[in-house]
Protein backbone atom coordinates (compact mmCIF):
# COMPACT_ATOMS: atom_id res chain seq x y z
CA UNK A 1 0.00 0.00 0.00
CA UNK A 2 1.75 3.06 -1.31
CA UNK A 3 -0.89 5.67 -0.32
CA UNK A 4 -1.21 8.19 3.27
CA UNK A 5 -4.44 8.44 4.72
CA UNK A 6 -6.76 9.13 6.97
CA UNK A 7 -9.63 7.01 8.26
CA UNK A 8 -12.86 8.02 10.22
CA UNK A 9 -16.49 7.19 9.74
CA UNK A 10 -18.73 8.33 12.39
CA UNK A 11 -21.82 6.78 11.16
CA UNK A 12 -23.09 4.54 13.38
CA UNK A 13 -25.47 1.15 12.25
CA UNK A 14 -28.15 -0.76 13.23
CA UNK A 15 -28.69 -3.65 11.20
CA UNK A 16 -31.04 -6.55 11.05
CA UNK A 17 -34.39 -7.32 11.56
CA UNK A 18 -36.67 -4.95 13.48
CA UNK A 19 -33.48 -2.44 13.74
CA UNK A 20 -35.74 0.60 13.40
CA UNK A 21 -36.61 0.36 17.41
CA UNK A 22 -32.84 1.35 17.38
CA UNK A 23 -34.38 5.02 16.51
CA UNK A 24 -35.63 4.87 20.36
CA UNK A 25 -31.67 5.17 21.47
CA UNK A 26 -31.18 7.93 18.33
CA UNK A 27 -34.02 10.41 18.68
CA UNK A 28 -33.78 11.64 21.93
CA UNK A 29 -30.11 12.87 21.03
CA UNK A 30 -31.21 15.96 19.36
CA UNK A 31 -33.87 18.60 19.48
CA UNK A 32 -37.96 18.33 19.07
CA UNK A 33 -38.04 19.60 15.70
CA UNK A 34 -38.07 16.99 13.03
CA UNK A 35 -38.08 16.91 9.37
CA UNK A 36 -39.04 13.39 8.06
CA UNK A 37 -38.36 12.81 4.57
CA UNK A 38 -39.43 10.12 2.04
CA UNK A 39 -39.82 9.81 -1.86
CA UNK A 40 -43.06 8.80 -3.62
CA UNK A 41 -45.10 6.94 -1.54
CA UNK A 42 -43.35 3.12 -1.22
CA UNK A 43 -42.69 3.75 2.29
CA UNK A 44 -46.49 4.42 3.17
CA UNK A 45 -47.46 1.18 1.05
CA UNK A 46 -45.11 -1.21 2.48
CA UNK A 47 -45.79 0.32 6.25
CA UNK A 48 -42.51 1.53 6.87
CA UNK A 49 -43.89 5.50 7.52
CA UNK A 50 -46.10 3.80 10.37
CA UNK A 51 -43.65 2.33 11.86
CA UNK A 52 -41.19 5.49 11.95
CA UNK A 53 -43.90 7.76 12.24
CA UNK A 54 -45.11 6.10 15.87
CA UNK A 55 -41.25 6.20 17.21
CA UNK A 56 -41.35 9.67 16.45
CA UNK A 57 -44.86 10.89 18.34
CA UNK A 58 -43.66 8.14 20.95
CA UNK A 59 -40.16 10.28 21.47
CA UNK A 60 -42.30 13.22 21.39
CA UNK A 61 -41.09 14.76 18.24
CA UNK A 62 -42.74 17.83 16.22
CA UNK A 63 -42.42 16.62 12.73
CA UNK A 64 -42.71 18.45 9.04
CA UNK A 65 -42.40 16.47 6.31
CA UNK A 66 -40.69 16.43 3.11
CA UNK A 67 -42.28 14.15 0.43
CA UNK A 68 -42.17 13.06 -2.92
CA UNK A 69 -38.11 13.13 -3.15
CA UNK A 70 -38.16 11.91 -6.60
CA UNK A 71 -35.31 9.11 -7.96
CA UNK A 72 -32.17 10.81 -9.07
CA UNK A 73 -33.37 14.37 -6.86
CA UNK A 74 -33.42 17.66 -8.33
CA UNK A 75 -32.11 21.24 -7.22
CA UNK A 76 -35.54 22.24 -7.88
CA UNK A 77 -36.43 19.40 -5.22
CA UNK A 78 -33.87 20.77 -3.32
CA UNK A 79 -34.74 24.76 -2.93
CA UNK A 80 -38.47 23.70 -1.58
CA UNK A 81 -37.34 21.06 0.78
CA UNK A 82 -35.09 24.60 2.22
CA UNK A 83 -38.14 26.15 2.81
CA UNK A 84 -39.48 23.38 5.20
CA UNK A 85 -36.67 22.72 7.14
CA UNK A 86 -36.05 26.90 7.87
CA UNK A 87 -39.18 27.07 8.72
CA UNK A 88 -39.74 23.66 11.27
CA UNK A 89 -36.23 25.57 12.47
CA UNK A 90 -35.29 21.36 12.15
CA UNK A 91 -32.96 20.01 14.44
CA UNK A 92 -32.88 16.57 12.84
CA UNK A 93 -33.44 15.38 8.80
CA UNK A 94 -34.65 11.84 9.12
CA UNK A 95 -34.58 10.32 5.63
CA UNK A 96 -36.57 7.01 4.91
CA UNK A 97 -36.17 5.65 1.38
CA UNK A 98 -33.41 4.60 -0.77
CA UNK A 99 -30.09 6.65 -1.85
CA UNK A 100 -32.36 9.38 -3.43
CA UNK A 101 -33.75 9.85 -0.14
CA UNK A 102 -30.78 10.07 1.80
CA UNK A 103 -28.47 11.81 -0.63
CA UNK A 104 -31.17 14.64 -0.63
CA UNK A 105 -31.30 14.79 3.10
CA UNK A 106 -27.57 15.50 3.15
CA UNK A 107 -27.55 18.11 -0.06
CA UNK A 108 -30.68 19.77 2.50
CA UNK A 109 -28.34 19.62 5.78
CA UNK A 110 -25.42 21.56 3.86
CA UNK A 111 -28.30 24.01 2.24
CA UNK A 112 -30.36 24.94 5.14
CA UNK A 113 -27.67 27.27 6.83
CA UNK A 114 -26.16 28.16 3.32
CA UNK A 115 -26.26 32.10 2.46
CA UNK A 116 -25.33 31.28 -1.32
CA UNK A 117 -27.05 28.66 -3.61
CA UNK A 118 -25.87 25.79 -2.51
CA UNK A 119 -25.50 24.02 -6.45
CA UNK A 120 -23.49 27.09 -7.55
CA UNK A 121 -21.33 26.75 -4.03
CA UNK A 122 -21.09 22.45 -3.64
CA UNK A 123 -21.68 21.39 -7.42
CA UNK A 124 -20.30 23.90 -9.17
CA UNK A 125 -17.33 25.06 -7.16
CA UNK A 126 -17.32 21.59 -5.15
CA UNK A 127 -16.73 23.88 -1.98
CA UNK A 128 -17.18 22.20 1.39
CA UNK A 129 -19.88 23.98 3.64
CA UNK A 130 -18.91 26.65 5.74
CA UNK A 131 -21.96 26.91 7.69
CA UNK A 132 -23.86 25.01 10.03
CA UNK A 133 -24.46 21.36 9.04
CA UNK A 134 -27.82 19.78 10.15
CA UNK A 135 -27.30 16.26 11.45
CA UNK A 136 -28.82 13.15 9.19
CA UNK A 137 -30.44 10.00 10.25
CA UNK A 138 -31.47 7.26 7.69
CA UNK A 139 -33.64 4.43 7.54
CA UNK A 140 -32.79 2.83 4.37
CA UNK A 141 -35.52 0.70 2.00
CA UNK A 142 -33.07 0.43 -1.01
CA UNK A 143 -29.84 -0.76 -1.54
CA UNK A 144 -27.38 -0.06 -3.64
CA UNK A 145 -25.99 3.21 -3.11
CA UNK A 146 -23.81 3.14 -0.53
CA UNK A 147 -25.33 6.81 1.00
CA UNK A 148 -26.36 5.20 4.12
CA UNK A 149 -22.42 5.56 5.47
CA UNK A 150 -21.14 8.09 2.84
CA UNK A 151 -20.93 12.04 2.55
CA UNK A 152 -22.10 11.80 -1.28
CA UNK A 153 -25.30 13.56 -2.21
CA UNK A 154 -26.26 13.35 -6.03
CA UNK A 155 -28.39 15.97 -7.59
CA UNK A 156 -29.44 16.75 -10.68
CA UNK A 157 -30.31 20.04 -12.64
CA UNK A 158 -32.74 19.33 -15.27
CA UNK A 159 -32.32 22.62 -17.11
CA UNK A 160 -28.19 22.53 -17.48
CA UNK A 161 -28.04 19.17 -18.21
CA UNK A 162 -25.99 17.84 -15.27
CA UNK A 163 -25.95 15.26 -12.88
CA UNK A 164 -23.49 15.70 -10.19
CA UNK A 165 -22.21 13.67 -7.23
CA UNK A 166 -20.30 15.48 -4.29
CA UNK A 167 -18.27 13.45 -2.10
CA UNK A 168 -18.36 16.21 0.71
CA UNK A 169 -14.63 15.99 2.80
CA UNK A 170 -16.65 16.83 5.85
CA UNK A 171 -17.21 14.33 7.93
CA UNK A 172 -20.55 15.78 9.30
CA UNK A 173 -22.03 15.35 6.02
CA UNK A 174 -21.81 11.60 7.22
CA UNK A 175 -25.36 10.13 8.56
CA UNK A 176 -25.14 10.31 12.20
CA UNK A 177 -26.78 6.82 12.19
CA UNK A 178 -28.17 4.66 9.25
CA UNK A 179 -30.95 2.27 10.34
CA UNK A 180 -30.46 -1.17 8.11
CA UNK A 181 -33.10 -3.55 8.35
CA UNK A 182 -32.79 -6.14 5.17
CA UNK A 183 -36.85 -6.78 5.67
CA UNK A 184 -37.57 -2.97 4.15
CA UNK A 185 -36.28 -4.18 0.93
CA UNK A 186 -38.35 -7.12 0.08
CA UNK A 187 -40.97 -5.39 -1.60
CA UNK A 188 -38.05 -3.71 -3.98
CA UNK A 189 -39.25 -4.20 -7.11
CA UNK A 190 -37.23 -7.07 -9.05
CA UNK A 191 -36.33 -4.26 -11.59
CA UNK A 192 -34.59 -2.25 -8.57
CA UNK A 193 -32.92 -4.92 -6.64
CA UNK A 194 -30.41 -5.53 -9.67
CA UNK A 195 -30.09 -2.33 -10.52
CA UNK A 196 -29.00 -1.32 -6.56
CA UNK A 197 -27.18 -4.96 -6.73
CA UNK A 198 -25.58 -3.53 -10.10
CA UNK A 199 -24.43 -0.20 -8.42
CA UNK A 200 -22.95 -2.54 -5.22
CA UNK A 201 -20.49 -4.45 -8.06
CA UNK A 202 -19.73 -1.08 -10.04
CA UNK A 203 -18.68 0.83 -6.84
CA UNK A 204 -16.27 -1.97 -6.26
CA UNK A 205 -15.27 -1.94 -9.60
CA UNK A 206 -14.48 1.69 -9.50
CA UNK A 207 -12.32 1.33 -6.70
CA UNK A 208 -10.50 -1.88 -7.84
CA UNK A 209 -9.62 -0.46 -11.43
CA UNK A 210 -7.10 1.68 -10.67
CA UNK A 211 -3.38 1.69 -9.40
CA UNK A 212 -0.30 -1.19 -9.39
CA UNK A 213 0.68 -1.16 -6.23
CA UNK A 214 0.15 -4.32 -3.97
CA UNK A 215 -3.07 -3.02 -1.95
CA UNK A 216 -4.91 -4.27 0.88
CA UNK A 217 -8.00 -2.82 -0.31
CA UNK A 218 -8.19 -4.23 -3.37
CA UNK A 219 -8.18 -7.83 -1.57
CA UNK A 220 -10.58 -6.54 0.29
CA UNK A 221 -12.61 -5.33 -2.87
CA UNK A 222 -12.08 -8.86 -4.35
CA UNK A 223 -13.99 -10.50 -1.11
CA UNK A 224 -17.00 -8.58 -1.64
CA UNK A 225 -17.19 -8.94 -5.16
CA UNK A 226 -17.49 -13.05 -4.35
CA UNK A 227 -20.16 -12.22 -1.85
CA UNK A 228 -21.77 -10.17 -4.06
CA UNK A 229 -21.82 -12.47 -7.04
CA UNK A 230 -22.74 -15.44 -4.85
CA UNK A 231 -26.19 -14.03 -2.98
CA UNK A 232 -26.69 -11.93 -6.14
CA UNK A 233 -27.63 -14.94 -7.48
CA UNK A 234 -29.45 -16.92 -4.99
CA UNK A 235 -31.58 -13.54 -4.55
CA UNK A 236 -32.12 -13.23 -8.65
CA UNK A 237 -34.01 -16.79 -7.93
CA UNK A 238 -35.75 -16.27 -4.56
CA UNK A 239 -35.71 -12.51 -3.94
CA UNK A 240 -37.42 -13.05 -0.26
CA UNK A 241 -34.49 -15.15 0.51
CA UNK A 242 -33.46 -13.15 3.77
CA UNK A 243 -30.02 -14.44 3.62
CA UNK A 244 -29.08 -13.15 0.77
CA UNK A 245 -30.43 -9.80 0.90
CA UNK A 246 -28.89 -9.07 4.49
CA UNK A 247 -25.73 -10.36 2.84
CA UNK A 248 -26.40 -7.89 -0.17
CA UNK A 249 -27.31 -5.09 2.07
CA UNK A 250 -24.36 -5.12 4.00
CA UNK A 251 -22.16 -5.59 1.07
CA UNK A 252 -23.25 -2.36 -0.53
CA UNK A 253 -22.71 -0.29 2.51
CA UNK A 254 -19.03 -2.00 2.93
CA UNK A 255 -18.52 -1.09 -0.92
CA UNK A 256 -18.82 2.96 -0.74
CA UNK A 257 -18.28 3.89 3.06
CA UNK A 258 -14.81 4.92 1.68
CA UNK A 259 -12.97 1.75 3.42
CA UNK A 260 -11.91 0.39 -0.12
CA UNK A 261 -10.49 3.69 -1.32
CA UNK A 262 -8.05 3.89 1.36
CA UNK A 263 -4.13 4.25 -0.04
CA UNK A 264 -4.66 3.86 -3.44
CA UNK A 265 -6.29 5.68 -6.35
CA UNK A 266 -9.90 5.24 -7.98
CA UNK A 267 -11.14 5.91 -10.96
CA UNK A 268 -15.25 6.37 -11.43
CA UNK A 269 -15.57 6.48 -15.17
CA UNK A 270 -18.46 4.66 -15.51
CA UNK A 271 -20.31 6.59 -13.00
CA UNK A 272 -19.13 9.66 -14.87
CA UNK A 273 -20.71 8.02 -18.03
CA UNK A 274 -23.58 6.58 -16.77
CA UNK A 275 -24.17 9.84 -14.90
CA UNK A 276 -24.19 11.48 -18.41
CA UNK A 277 -27.07 9.23 -19.30
CA UNK A 278 -28.53 9.93 -16.72
CA UNK A 279 -29.24 13.92 -17.00
CA UNK A 280 -30.22 13.06 -19.94
CA UNK A 281 -32.81 10.39 -19.42
CA UNK A 282 -33.30 10.06 -16.04
CA UNK A 283 -32.81 6.20 -15.92
CA UNK A 284 -32.07 4.30 -13.00
CA UNK A 285 -28.71 4.76 -11.89
CA UNK A 286 -28.02 1.28 -11.78
CA UNK A 287 -28.73 0.56 -15.23
CA UNK A 288 -26.94 3.14 -16.48
CA UNK A 289 -23.95 1.82 -15.20
CA UNK A 290 -24.91 -1.66 -16.48
CA UNK A 291 -25.60 0.43 -19.80
CA UNK A 292 -21.84 1.45 -20.21
CA UNK A 293 -19.96 -0.93 -18.82
CA UNK A 294 -18.82 -3.63 -21.30
CA UNK A 295 -17.68 -0.80 -23.73
CA UNK A 296 -15.68 0.98 -20.88
CA UNK A 297 -13.87 -2.03 -19.80
CA UNK A 298 -13.40 -3.59 -23.32
CA UNK A 299 -11.55 0.19 -24.14
CA UNK A 300 -9.35 0.43 -21.01
CA UNK A 301 -8.70 -3.50 -20.57
CA UNK A 302 -5.14 -3.05 -23.06
CA UNK A 303 -3.48 -0.33 -20.51
CA UNK A 304 -5.20 -2.33 -17.19
CA UNK A 305 -4.39 -6.02 -18.25
CA UNK A 306 -2.45 -7.31 -15.16
CA UNK A 307 -5.39 -6.09 -13.19
CA UNK A 308 -8.00 -7.68 -15.36
CA UNK A 309 -6.35 -10.71 -15.47
CA UNK A 310 -6.04 -10.88 -11.78
CA UNK A 311 -10.08 -9.96 -11.63
CA UNK A 312 -11.10 -12.86 -13.63
CA UNK A 313 -8.33 -15.25 -12.02
CA UNK A 314 -9.74 -13.95 -8.26
CA UNK A 315 -13.18 -12.92 -8.90
CA UNK A 316 -14.39 -15.11 -11.40
CA UNK A 317 -12.22 -18.14 -10.99
CA UNK A 318 -11.14 -18.03 -14.38
CA UNK A 319 -8.50 -20.81 -14.73
CA UNK A 320 -5.23 -18.94 -16.44
CA UNK A 321 -3.34 -22.30 -17.22
CA UNK A 322 -1.78 -22.40 -20.80
CA UNK A 323 -3.53 -18.95 -21.50
CA UNK A 324 -2.15 -15.55 -22.50
CA UNK A 325 -3.24 -12.44 -19.83
CA UNK A 326 -5.34 -11.73 -22.54
CA UNK A 327 -7.08 -14.38 -23.23
CA UNK A 328 -7.58 -14.93 -19.33
CA UNK A 329 -8.82 -11.17 -18.76
CA UNK A 330 -11.46 -11.35 -21.85
CA UNK A 331 -12.61 -14.10 -20.15
CA UNK A 332 -13.03 -13.16 -16.68
CA UNK A 333 -15.27 -9.45 -19.04
CA UNK A 334 -17.42 -12.33 -20.59
CA UNK A 335 -17.94 -13.89 -17.14
CA UNK A 336 -19.17 -10.23 -16.10
CA UNK A 337 -21.35 -9.97 -18.87
CA UNK A 338 -22.93 -13.38 -18.49
CA UNK A 339 -23.51 -12.36 -14.87
CA UNK A 340 -25.25 -9.34 -15.51
CA UNK A 341 -27.41 -10.73 -17.99
CA UNK A 342 -28.35 -13.46 -15.49
CA UNK A 343 -29.46 -10.93 -13.71
CA UNK A 344 -31.95 -9.11 -16.35
CA UNK A 345 -29.69 -5.42 -16.19
CA UNK A 346 -29.97 -2.99 -19.21
CA UNK A 347 -27.24 -3.87 -21.02
CA UNK A 348 -27.69 -0.65 -23.50
CA UNK A 349 -27.85 2.91 -23.90
CA UNK A 350 -30.30 2.88 -26.50
CA UNK A 351 -33.35 1.03 -24.23
CA UNK A 352 -32.84 3.57 -21.17
CA UNK A 353 -33.47 6.43 -23.51
CA UNK A 354 -30.46 7.70 -25.46
CA UNK A 355 -30.74 8.51 -28.91
CA UNK A 356 -27.65 10.06 -31.72
CA UNK A 357 -28.23 12.80 -31.38
CA UNK A 358 -27.59 13.06 -27.52
CA UNK A 359 -24.21 11.45 -28.12
CA UNK A 360 -22.40 15.08 -28.28
CA UNK A 361 -24.01 16.65 -25.39
CA UNK A 362 -23.83 13.27 -23.46
CA UNK A 363 -19.75 13.55 -23.77
CA UNK A 364 -19.88 17.24 -22.93
CA UNK A 365 -22.22 16.48 -19.81
CA UNK A 366 -19.24 13.33 -18.90
CA UNK A 367 -16.86 14.84 -16.28
CA UNK A 368 -12.69 13.37 -17.04
CA UNK A 369 -11.63 11.51 -14.50
CA UNK A 370 -7.93 10.92 -14.25
CA UNK A 371 -7.14 8.11 -11.88
CA UNK A 372 -7.80 5.35 -14.70
CA UNK A 373 -6.04 2.71 -16.27
CA UNK A 374 -6.68 5.24 -19.04
CA UNK A 375 -7.37 8.76 -19.23
CA UNK A 376 -10.21 9.16 -21.96
CA UNK A 377 -10.43 11.92 -24.48
CA UNK A 378 -13.88 13.18 -26.16
CA UNK A 379 -13.44 10.77 -28.93
CA UNK A 380 -12.89 8.01 -26.97
CA UNK A 381 -15.98 9.12 -24.74
CA UNK A 382 -17.90 9.33 -27.98
CA UNK A 383 -16.75 6.09 -29.37
CA UNK A 384 -17.97 4.43 -26.09
CA UNK A 385 -21.63 6.20 -26.01
CA UNK A 386 -21.42 5.10 -29.54
CA UNK A 387 -20.67 1.32 -28.59
CA UNK A 388 -22.94 1.44 -25.47
CA UNK A 389 -25.69 1.75 -27.97
O1 LIG B 1 -39.89 6.93 -4.22
P1 LIG B 1 -40.41 5.65 -3.67
O2 LIG B 1 -41.88 5.51 -3.83
O3 LIG B 1 -39.96 5.39 -2.28
O4 LIG B 1 -39.84 4.46 -4.62
C1 LIG B 1 -38.47 4.20 -4.74
C2 LIG B 1 -37.88 4.63 -6.08
O5 LIG B 1 -38.87 4.67 -7.07
C3 LIG B 1 -38.29 2.70 -4.79
N1 LIG B 1 -38.13 2.08 -3.47
C4 LIG B 1 -37.22 2.38 -2.51
N2 LIG B 1 -37.36 1.55 -1.48
C5 LIG B 1 -38.38 0.71 -1.78
C6 LIG B 1 -38.88 1.06 -3.04
N3 LIG B 1 -39.91 0.39 -3.62
C7 LIG B 1 -40.47 -0.62 -2.93
N4 LIG B 1 -40.00 -1.03 -1.72
C8 LIG B 1 -38.97 -0.39 -1.11
N5 LIG B 1 -38.50 -0.84 0.07
O6 LIG B 1 -37.09 2.49 -5.51
C9 LIG B 1 -36.93 3.52 -6.46
C10 LIG B 1 -35.49 3.96 -6.51
O7 LIG B 1 -35.10 4.56 -5.30
P2 LIG B 1 -33.78 5.46 -5.26
O8 LIG B 1 -33.62 5.94 -3.87
O9 LIG B 1 -33.82 6.44 -6.36
O10 LIG B 1 -32.65 4.38 -5.63
P3 LIG B 1 -31.14 4.31 -5.22
O11 LIG B 1 -30.99 3.85 -3.84
O12 LIG B 1 -30.49 3.53 -6.28
O13 LIG B 1 -30.61 5.84 -5.28
C11 LIG B 1 -30.26 6.43 -6.51
C12 LIG B 1 -29.65 7.81 -6.31
O14 LIG B 1 -28.45 7.73 -5.52
C13 LIG B 1 -27.36 8.32 -6.26
C14 LIG B 1 -27.79 8.07 -7.70
O15 LIG B 1 -27.10 8.87 -8.61
C15 LIG B 1 -29.24 8.39 -7.66
O16 LIG B 1 -29.46 9.78 -7.69
N6 LIG B 1 -26.07 7.76 -5.83
C16 LIG B 1 -25.60 8.10 -4.62
C17 LIG B 1 -24.33 7.70 -4.19
C18 LIG B 1 -23.76 8.07 -2.87
N7 LIG B 1 -24.45 8.75 -1.99
O17 LIG B 1 -22.62 7.76 -2.61
C19 LIG B 1 -23.44 6.91 -5.04
C20 LIG B 1 -24.15 6.25 -6.17
O18 LIG B 1 -23.18 5.94 -7.14
C21 LIG B 1 -25.25 7.04 -6.78
O19 LIG B 1 -24.75 7.95 -7.72
ZN1 LIG C 1 -23.39 4.21 -8.02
Amino acid sequence: MLGDFSYCNPTKLYFGAGAVKHLNDELPKYGKNVVLIYGGGSVKKNGIYDEVVALLESNGKDVAEIAGVMPNPTVEKLYEGMEIARRHKADLLLAVGGGSVCDYAKALAVSVNCDEDPWEKYYLRFDEPTCEVLPVGCVLTMVGTGSEMNAGAVLTNHKSKLKIGHVFADEKVMPRFSVLDPTYTLTLPHYQMVAGIYDIFSHICEQYFSGEDDNTSDYIAEGLMRSLLHSSRIANKDMKDYEARSNIMWTATWALNTLISRGKSTDWMVHMLGQAVGAYTDATHGMTLAAVTMAYFKHILPFGLAKFKRFAVNVFDVDPTGKSDAEVAEEGLKALESWMRELGLVMNISELGVTEDMLEGLADATRIQRGGYKILDRAEIIEIFKESM
